[in-house]
């Protein structure tokens, strides 16, 4: 039998959990409460935020081996429980979790490359997560919401954290050049971020011209909606080199292929866009060995990543407002779900559970 610290109040047997049982059927059910073992926290759910993994998995084309699941793997809360080997941590306090669970001791797991650890699952993707009441984690994958930070912004640590990954994986300097491929909310991030790192100038293109005006505004050098004027813009706005770092961050095999001619010699493509699965790119062997590129992927955010995108979120370094301005509660996942698919104009969706 586990013994748990928990608040004053007991506990309920069981939980409100938006469950999808199959592809795009989410059944809002009366679920058992999760139990912590000894290591792990129960979190009392506030926020929860979805994004375009949580649209694959709704659709099935994702994780459908683990349905019924309760997705969300962008959530906040606080601490209802602890296991009793927990220390360092209390109840009440607010927390975001790294929903990257690895094994701990492999030679990935040690290198914070815990996607390649064979061992690896995802809260709210392989294993339930943050659309219900109460989720459970591992504690040695808590994030601490940092002082005076809002519980709701907290809830964005995990995407903002992908993006911390990306500038390490990326090598990105002060004073480099930065095209964005792509400005979706994903893409706004990562403009967010190259800003702070020191990147410049940076030039974004988007097809959607309501995309390419929230770059713009966001802090873009140059903003391109028409592709046909791309390659001009990003020959003008680097003496004629091409960009250090081409990011593609909308998951289309053409535009991986356009970075290449994008990018100026010597210079980097970050992979991060998502593609179909089996999905094949062209390239030039003999361009990239000439030319001296590099292609680096990057995926999820994890250990520091975590930490270090808190802090980035609790010192303002990063302008979340339109990704906390449509708000549903949990009983509504299914209309929330479909508005997210349906209208482009929404940047991101947050789940108010509790
Ligand atoms: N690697 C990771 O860790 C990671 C993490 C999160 C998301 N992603 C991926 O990043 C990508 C972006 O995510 P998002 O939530 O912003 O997606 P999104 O679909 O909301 O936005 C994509 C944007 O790309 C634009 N676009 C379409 N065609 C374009 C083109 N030819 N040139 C330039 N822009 C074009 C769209 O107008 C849209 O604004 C997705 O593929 C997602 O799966 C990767
Ligand atoms: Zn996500
Ligand atoms: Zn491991």
């Amino acid at each position: 039998m586990t013994h748990l610290r928990e608040m004053a109040a007991p506990l309920p047997k069981t939980m409100k959990a938006a469950v999808l049982v199959a592809p795009e059927q989410f059944e809002l059910r009366e679920v058992p409460l999760p139990v912590p073992g000894p290591d792990d926290v129960l979190i009392k759910v506030k926020r929860c935020g979805l994004c375009g993994t949580d649209m694959h998995i709704y659709h099935g084309k994702y994780s459908s081996d683990r349905l019924p699941l309760i997705p969300g793997h962008e959530f906040s809360g606080h601490i209802a429980a602890l296991g009793d080997a927990v220390t360092g941590l209390a109840l009440g306090q607010g927390v975001t979790a790294d929903i990257n669970v690895g094994c701990g001791r492999c030679f990935y797991c040690r290198k914070n490359e815990v996607m390649n650890c064979p061992t690896m699952v995802q809260i709210g993707i392989h294993v339930d997560g943050g659309l219900a009441e109460y989720v459970r984690v591992p504690a040695s994958h808590i994030v601490p919401v940092a002082r005076d930070t809002a519980i709701e912004l907290a809830a964005l640590t995990e995407p903002v954290s992908c993006i911390v990954r990306a500038v390490r994986r990326s090598r990105l300097q002060l004073g480099e050049s930065v095209l964005i491929l792509g400005a979706g909310p994903i893409g706004n991030l990562h403009l967010q971020v190259a800003r702070q790192a020191g990147a410049a100038p940076i030039i974004v293109s988007d097809p959607n011209p309501e995309r390419a005006a929230w770059a713009k505004a966001s802090g873009a050098d140059y903003v391109v909606s028409d592709a046909s004027t791309l390659a001009d813009v990003v020959e003008k706005a680097t003496q004629g080199r091409g960009a250090d770092l081409v990011i593609e961050s909308v998951g289309l095999t053409a535009l991986y292929e356009q970075a290449f001619d994008l990018v100026r010699p010597g210079g980097r493509v970050l992979a991060f866009g998502l593609c179909d699965q089996g999905a094949h790119a062209h390239y030039a062997p003999f361009k990239v060995v000439l030319k001296e590129l590099g292609l680096q992927g990057s995926v999820a955010g994890m250990g520091d990543d975590m930490h270090d995108a808190m802090t980035l979120i609790a010192h303002d370094r990063v302008d979340l407002d339109a990704f906390v301005e449509t708000v549903y509660p949990l009983e509504r996942i299914a209309e929330a779900m479909a508005a997210f698919i349906a209208d482009k104009r929404i940047n991101k969706v947050q789940i108010a559970v509790g």
